[in-house]
């Protein structure tokens, strides 16, 4: 039977390319964003027949609960979950310090990047409690910023961040019961909308000339360990975070 992915933010960067090597793989994929015309372009511009693209809010529980009830009930019990979704929690296109994050601005941060997580973990484990499938996935994004705060990150971010890669070692002691396996990757600079909101190409050059790579990183090498840590040869591999940065962190 065709395994079934569910990517959250797969619109967009890192989640769009998670989507694209998965079905590239031969899973069926659920494509969800915020809005769903994006969603459903990716999906109709994925390898193979099948996909389908939804719309969430992944920082709101009911969006969460409807969006696996109709994933599910369209194309059989998710295996793969990729939780890509995520704010940078720039505000007006600036980079607050901490002293100048608002409560407002840190919780909505947390509530996409942390909260999030949190409820599409709890939703998967439950669902895969009721029904087990073969080799389930809990696969989330991390990020190099919570490893080394140096990075041009706000507060709030890096701090949501750091909760993606404790909630992943969390979960993973708990999803081993129903056969599942919870990992993150975590990037360094990745060249997507988020990353171009707040870095134009032009600053590449001075900014990639101290690190190993010397440029940023792709969508399509997230999204390969993405699909490494879907496929079924990474049984053994639980609760880990894996650095794909180009080496801009060594550790
Ligand atoms: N690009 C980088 O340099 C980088 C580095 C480290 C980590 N990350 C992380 O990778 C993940 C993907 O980021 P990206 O760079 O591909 O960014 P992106 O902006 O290209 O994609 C993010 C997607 O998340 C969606 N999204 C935002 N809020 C949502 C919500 N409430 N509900 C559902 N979907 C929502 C957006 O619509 C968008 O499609 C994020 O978690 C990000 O923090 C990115």
């Amino acid at each position: 039977m065709t395994r079934v992915a569910l990517v959250i933010g797969g619109a967009s960067g890192i989640g769009a390319a998670s989507a694209r090597l998965l079905a590239t793989d031969g899973l069926t994929v659920a494509v969800a964003d915020l809005a769903l015309p994006a969603a459903a372009q990716v999906a109709t511009s994925l390898d193979g027949n099948g996909h389908v693209g939804f719309a969430v809010d992944v920082a709101n529980a009911e969006s969460i609960a409807a969006l696996f009830d109709a994933a599910e009930n369209l194309l059989g019990p998710v295996s793969v979950v990729v939780i890509s979704a995520g704010t940078n929690g720039y505000v007006d296109g600036k980079r607050p310090t901490l002293r100048q994050t608002s409560l407002e601005s840190w919780n909505r941060v947390q509530a996409i990047n942390a909260t999030g997580p949190f409820l599409v973990i709890g939703e998967m484990l439950r669902r895969r409690e009721a029904l087990p499938v073969q080799h389930g996935r809990i696969i989330l994004i991390a990020s190099m910023s919570s490893q080394n705060a140096a990075v041009n990150s706000p507060a709030s971010y890096i701090a949501s961040k750091g909760a993606v890669t404790a909630l992943t070692k969390a979960a993973a002691g708990e999803g081993a019961q129903f056969g599942l396996t919870v990992n993150a990757v975590a990037p360094g600079a990745i060249d997507t909308p988020m990353l171009r909101a707040v870095m134009p190409p032009e600053r590449d050059a001075a900014y990639f000339s101290t690190t190993v790579a010397g440029r940023a990183g792709s969508p399509h090498e997230i999204a390969a360990a993405v699909a490494f840590l879907a496929s079924p040869g990474a049984s053994y591999v639980n609760g880990a975070c894996i650095d794909v940065n180009g080496g801009m962190l060594m550790r």
